[in-house]
């Protein structure tokens, strides 16, 4: 796993979705109203859209295309047309600067 920066906390507002792109792997770094910040995959596991082009909800993220909530603590999907999860990455603040790990070998370029 390797220790991914994703520059400063404050970049990321409350209430709102962000994608990032590590690599080959796009992240959604999504920031609940009350201040929590989650990281998924950025690709919904029903046709791909992008979940950082939905909307938050109570503790989810739903998809912009067709609605599929997933939960964002467990990354599972909450409702159809959905079945599969998404994964979901851990959180590190640091001197006020946000981090995760991912997999080393999705986070190189061809
Ligand atoms: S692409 Fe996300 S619910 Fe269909």
């Amino acid at each position: 796993m390797a220790n991914v920066p994703l520059g400063s906390v404050d970049q990321y507002s409350p209430g709102t979705l962000t994608r990032v792109e590590i690599g080959l792997h796009p992240l959604a770094i999504a920031v609940t109203k009350e201040g929590m910040i989650h990281i998924i995959d950025d690709l919904c596991t029903h046709a791909n859209a992008r979940l950082s082009d939905g909307w938050l909800e109570e503790g989810c993220v739903a998809c912009p295309w067709h609605g599929a909530q997933f939960d964002l603590n467990t990354g599972q999907a909450l409702s159809l047309p959905a079945t599969g999860k998404v994964n979901t990455y851990p959180v590190t603040i640091c001197e006020g600067q946000l981090y995760t790990k991912i997999d080393s070998d999705t986070t190189s370029t061809p």
